[in-house]
């Protein structure tokens, strides 16, 4: 398999390293995009990543992604509030898979609402770098399996 995967990451991802570390951890997002880009390499893919802390930014890099086999999203804080980026993901033809360093559901009340929920083929939270580790493997199962991402 081959083609480029989107990782978008909505505002404030990037003060990740110093932002909360006990929390989101110690790693910048340019050591996850790093990472990320090689996992993706060795797998036949190349990855795109966009960072924005502004919501029409992040949509019309959905919107721009008509290349994409994939989209790996986490929105930050946009997850609870904007049904705008949920929309533009749900124009997105491939599969999205949604990626959270910390779990919320675990946390405060407002950030248990996901608007992308309801677009997203599947949401990966809680486990730290080790999330969007998982999410990448998700979304090239879902490329090259389709939705029975089971197996090895
Ligand atoms: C986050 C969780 C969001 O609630 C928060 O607003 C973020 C980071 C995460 O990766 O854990 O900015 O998306």
């Amino acid at each position: 398999m081959s083609g480029v995967i989107l990782v978008l990451s909505g505002p404030n991802l990037d003060q990740l390293g110093r932002r909360d570390p006990a929390l989101y951890g110690t790693a910048t997002l340019d050591e996850h995009v790093t990472r990320l880009s090689e996992a993706a390499r060795a797998r036949g893919y190349a990855l795109r990543h966009v960072q924005s802390n502004f919501e029409g930014d992040l949509i019309e890099a959905v919107r721009d992604a008509t290349d994409c086999v994939a989209l790996i999203v986490n929105a930050g804080a946009l997850t609870h509030t904007s049904w705008a980026l949920a929309d533009a993901l749900a124009t997105f033809a491939g599969p999205v898979v949604e990626v959270h360093l910390s779990n919320p559901a675990a946390r405060e009340p407002f950030r248990h609402l996901t608007t992308l929920a309801g677009v997203v083929a599947g949401s990966i939270a809680g486990f730290g770098a080790l999330s969007y580790d998982l999410a990448l493997e998700a979304a090239c199962r879902l490329v090259e399996r389709g939705p029975d991402v089971a197996g090895s």
